[in-house]
C-alpha cells in the first residue's frame, strides 16, 4: 500500500507531499504537520523579536532621530527603522521566499502561504518620550490563519508568545485571562487613533460612556501591550476603533490562546485586516459590545 506523507521543507516551509511506500503512518496528520512546521518557524520568530528588543534598548533614552508620518504626532524614530531592518534580515536569512508585511516598509507579497506581520516598535510615541510601555510585535500567518505570535517588551523583561492550539505564555509561564463577569467591575483599556474619528459611537463617545459610569478605562499607547495584558488577566477587556494589522496580529492570537475572545464590534471573529477590535476575557465580551454600540449607556 502507498500512503501520502506530508513533510515540511526546511527552506520553503510550504507543505510538500511525498509518496511513501508502506502502511498509513498514524503519526503524520494535519495536526502534527502544523506542529512540525511551527517548530521550525518558532526559533526564527523568537530570535527576531529578541534581537529587535535589544535594538530598542540601545536607542532608548538616547538622542535618536524622530520624524512625523501623517499628522504631527504619528511618529517614527531611528529605532523603529533599525529594529525593522534587523527583524527582516533575520527572517530573510532563513525564509527568503516568505511574505512580509511590516509597518515601516509596507507590503512585500510573495506566493508563500507564510506571512510575517511586523510592528518593530508598537508604542512609538511612548518610546519617543521615554515611557517604557512599548514593544516589538511579530505575528506569523499560515494560509490566512494566525499560527504564532510574539510580543516582547525588553524594558519590563516580558516576552509573550502564543502558538495556535498550544496556549500562550509570558516568559514561558502559561497565561490565562481574568474571571471578571461584569463590565461595571472590570478594568478596561483602550486606544485612540492619531487622527480624530468623528463618528457615532466613536472613540471618545464610548470612552465617556464608560467613564461617566465609573468604569476604569486606561490608555497605555501600545495596542500590542494592551492585548498581552488582557491575556495576562491584568485587564478584563480592550477595545479600539482603528488599528492596523501589525498592531494586533500577534496580540490577538495571544489573547485567544490565553482563553479570551477577540472580535470586531459586531461580534464577528477578529480579522487583523479590518480596523475594529474588542478583546476580552470572554465573560464580559457580549456586554462590552453593547457598551460600544450604545445599547447599554
Ligand atoms: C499605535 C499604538 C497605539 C494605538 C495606535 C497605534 P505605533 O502604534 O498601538 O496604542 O492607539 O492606533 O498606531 O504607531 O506606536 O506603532
Ligand atoms: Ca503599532
Ligand atoms: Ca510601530
Amino acid at each position: 500500500m502507498t500512503t501520502e506523507r506530508i513533510i515540511p521543507d526546511k527552506h520553503s516551509h510550504e507543505v510538500r507531499f511525498f509518496q511513501v511506500p508502506g502502511k498509513i503512518d498514524p503519526f503524520i496528520s494535519t495536526i502534527s504537520l502544523y506542529y512540525l512546521c511551527a517548530m521550525l518557524i518558532k526559533p526564527t520568530l523568537i530570535k527576531a523579536a529578541e534581537a529587535a528588543g535589544k535594538v530598542l534598548q540601545q536607542y532608548y533614552g538616547s538622542d535618536f532621530q524622530i520624524s512625523n508620518k501623517e499628522g504631527i504626532n504619528n511618529l517614527v524614530t531611528e529605532a523603529d527603522h533599525a529594529a525593522e531592518k534587523l527583524i527582516m534580515e533575520i527572517i530573510r536569512e532563513e525564509y527568503p521566499d516568505h511574505y512580509i508585511l511590516s509597518e515601516e516598509s509596507g507590503d512585500m507579497p510573495s506566493a508563500s502561504k507564510y506571512k510575517w506581520i511586523i510592528d518593530p516598535l508598537d508604542g512609538t510615541v511612548n518610546f519617543a518620550h521615554g515611557l517604557p510601555i512599548c514593544c516589538v510585535s511579530i505575528g506569523v500567518e499560515y494560509d490566512g490563519e494566525m499560527l504564532m505570535g510574539a510580543v516582547y517588551n525588553p524594558f519590563f523583561n516580558e516576552f509573550y508568545f502564543a502558538q495556535k492550539g498550544y496556549g500562550a505564555t509570558l516568559n514561558d509561564r502559561r497565561l490565562g485571562v481574568s474571571g471578571e463577569t461584569e463590565v461595571s467591575k472590570a478594568c478596561l483599556v483602550t486606544g485612540f487613533p492619531y487622527t480624530y474619528l468623528d463618528q457615532p459611537n466613536g472613540p471618545l463617545e464610548v470612552f465617556s460612556r464608560l467613564i461617566r459610569k465609573g468604569v476604569p478605562v486606561r490608555r497605555l499607547g501600545s495596542a500590542a501591550m494592551d492585548l498581552c495584558w488582557v491575556a495576562a488577566g491584568r485587564f478584563d477587556g480592550f477595545f479600539e476603533h482603528k488599528l492596523n494589522a501589525w498592531d494586533s496580529a500577534a496580540g490577538f492570537l495571544i489573547v485567544e490562546e490565553a482563553g479570551g475572545r477577540v472580535s470586531d464590534f459586531s461580534g464577528k471573529r477578529y480579522s487583523p485586516y479590518q480596523p475594529q477590535i474588542a478583546s476580552t476575557n470572554g465573560k464580559i465580551h457580549d456586554e462590552l459590545l453593547k457598551w460600544i454600540d450604545g445599547s447599554i449607556t
